[in-house]
């Protein structure tokens, strides 16, 4: 008795032992990469070679190091940049945050380690090689997310784990038999492969259990990823009937993102304008510096206008211009633009990236769920001066009084419930 409870807590251990072993390159196939953890938290704000609501930052490590002899304080930074400047102070950062007009920057739960390697990324940022192409891009350009399938690693390593349990099987019997031979007892009986594997378990009902529960783990960590990355199709530029550019018309013109796109501010979709807006300054405006006549001749052409006589051609049988649709969440998901931009204060570029430098337009984030929760997660709703949350703010200061919280994240008003998202 007491021998075999010796050799059954061996065996646990070994096949404990074996299979942490199998599932090391698991770990590190789970571990979030620099890259996706720079997407994921920073692309917001950031990119690493040009400014846009934060500074680029590519070299910011470096020089932070010269600054302050070593990584710590803006690994301190990235994590809390409020906490650290209340901390040390640091004339430098107070600069920033002023240069920025105050725009601080999200608190993030990343540990250290995260941090580094986010830096890292940094540092080992090359430019893509279509940066630096013609401004009108072909093909579909960006295109869905890779990322390893492990399938294939599961198959391996259930075979192995299959082929180390039936040697375990066999040499265990062998041994058992052996003694029972010496001891002149019956051997035991030849079983099936099935009804073998069924026995062993049954008898090794430790064993059994952490089977179980390594791969009920390892199933729901393979679900929530994919859950995340359900449909990505971030850095989707296809090209366009007309070769439209946000940089020439929003930034270059300044001309107001709600000027044509101008359901955005009172509806769930902002649209997308018609030719006849395009006329109000097309009518006057015949030349750009890029394009000369080309481009703008195709409006012409849609809508029917005679250049010469200055004037709509009678009868003409006008053609609405085929935009290629870029942002398309499914069918099951509720998104409103006028709750986000109006109610909730935030900028187009907070979801849209650096429009008024787009000479092409693309989908700039991941407009995954985790996406969608990240930020109700880290984002403060702006209940002051809004009668609507008057009375809910009296409730939420009530419910977390004993945290003494004052402000509140859209996840604290209910933003990750299901059903606001699910139709
Ligand atoms: C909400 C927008 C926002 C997000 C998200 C954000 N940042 Fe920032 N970041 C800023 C702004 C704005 C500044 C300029 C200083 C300021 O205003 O606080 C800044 C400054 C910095 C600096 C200092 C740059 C310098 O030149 O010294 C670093 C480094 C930095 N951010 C890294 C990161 C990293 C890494 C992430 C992701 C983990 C991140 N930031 C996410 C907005 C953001
Ligand atoms: C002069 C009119 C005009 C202005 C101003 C303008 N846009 Fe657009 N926008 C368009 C047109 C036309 C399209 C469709 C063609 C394209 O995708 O480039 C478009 C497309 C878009 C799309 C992609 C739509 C899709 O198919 O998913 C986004 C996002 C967008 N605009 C955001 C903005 C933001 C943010 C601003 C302000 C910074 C802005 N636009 C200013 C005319 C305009
Ligand atoms: C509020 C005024 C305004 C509206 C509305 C507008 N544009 Fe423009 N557009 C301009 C101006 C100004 C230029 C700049 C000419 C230049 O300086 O190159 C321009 C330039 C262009 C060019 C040529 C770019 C180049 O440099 O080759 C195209 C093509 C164009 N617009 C298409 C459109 C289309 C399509 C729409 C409707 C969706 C539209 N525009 C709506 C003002 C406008
Ligand atoms: C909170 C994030 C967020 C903000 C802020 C935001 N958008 Fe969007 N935008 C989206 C998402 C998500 C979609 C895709 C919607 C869909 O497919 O139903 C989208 C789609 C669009 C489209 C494509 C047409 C449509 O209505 O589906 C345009 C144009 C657009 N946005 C313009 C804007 C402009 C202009 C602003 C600022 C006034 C803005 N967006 C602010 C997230 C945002
Ligand atoms: C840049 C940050 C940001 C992103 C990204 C974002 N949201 Fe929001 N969302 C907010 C804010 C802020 C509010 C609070 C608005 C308010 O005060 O009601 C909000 C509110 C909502 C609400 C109402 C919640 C409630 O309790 O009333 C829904 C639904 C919603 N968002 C859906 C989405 C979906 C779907 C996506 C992704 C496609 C998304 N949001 C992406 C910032 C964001
Ligand atoms: C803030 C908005 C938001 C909330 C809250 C939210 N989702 Fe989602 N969900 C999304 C978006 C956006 C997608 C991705 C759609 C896409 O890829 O086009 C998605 C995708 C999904 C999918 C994937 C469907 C598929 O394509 O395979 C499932 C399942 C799902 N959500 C379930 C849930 C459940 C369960 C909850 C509550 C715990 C929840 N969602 C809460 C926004 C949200």
């Amino acid at each position: 008795m007491q021998n075999n409870w010796v050799s059954l807590t061996k065996k646990v251990y070994f096949l404990t032992g074996l299979f942490s072993i199998l599932l090391l390159p698991f770990k590190s196939l789970h571990a979030q990469s620099g890259e996706e953890l720079f997407t994921g938290n920073c692309t917001s704000c950031h990119a690493v070679n040009k400014k846009m609501i934060g500074p680029a930052l590519k070299g910011a490590r470096q020089a932070w190091a010269e600054r302050t002899g070593s990584d710590e304080a803006i690994i301190a930074w990235i994590k809390n940049s409020q906490g650290y400047i209340k901390e040390t102070g640091d004339p430098y950062a107070v600069e920033l945050l002023a240069a920025y007009n105050g725009t601080v920057m999200t608190p993030m739960a990343l540990s250290s380690d995260e941090v580094v390697s986010i830096l890292d990324y940094i540092d080992n940022w090359e430019p893509p090689v279509a940066e630096a192409a013609a401004p009108v891009a072909d093909g579909d350009g960006g295109g869905e997310a890779e990322g390893g399938n492990p399938l294939p690693w599961i198959i391996v390593l259930a075979v192995i784990l299959f082929i180390v349990v039936r040697v375990l099987v066999g040499v265990n019997k062998s041994l058992e038999n052996l003694r029972r031979q010496q001891e002149g007892e019956d051997t035991l009986p030849d079983v099936s492969i099935g009804e073998g594997v069924k026995a062993f378990f049954m008898k090794n009902q430790a064993v059994s259990v952490i089977v179980i529960v390594l791969i009920a783990a390892y199933l729901s960590v393979l679900g929530w990823d994919s859950l995340n990355a359900v449909g990505v199709y971030q850095g989707y530029e296809p090209s366009q009937p007309i070769w439209f550019s946000h940089k020439i018309h929003a930034g270059q013109n300044g001309i107001n993102c709600v000027y044509c796109h101008n359901s955005v501010e009172k509806g769930k979709s902002a649209g997308i304008p018609s030719v006849n807006i395009c006329m109000n300054c097309h009518m006057g405006v015949k030349q750009g510096k890029v394009t000369g006549s080309k481009e703008i001749a195709k409006i012409y052409e849609a809508i029917g206008w005679d250049t010469n006589k200055n004037r709509y051609i009678e009868g003409y049988d006008q053609k609405p211009i085929e935009w290629v649709r870029i942002h398309n969440l499914q069918d099951f998901v509720y998104f409103n633009h006028s709750q986000h931009v109006v109610v909730g204060k935030q900028d187009c570029e907070n979801c849209h990236g650096p429009v008024k430098e787009m000479d092409v337009m693309y989908q700039h984030s991941e407009l995954t769920m985790g996406w969608c929760i990240n930020c109700h997660r880290e984002t403060n709703v702006s209940m002051q001066g809004n009668e609507y949350y008057d009375k809910i703010h009296a409730d939420l200061v009530e419910k977390y009084k004993d945290q003494g919280l004052e402000t509140f994240t859209v996840e604290q008003i209910g933003g990750l419930e299901c059903g606001k998202c699910h139709y």
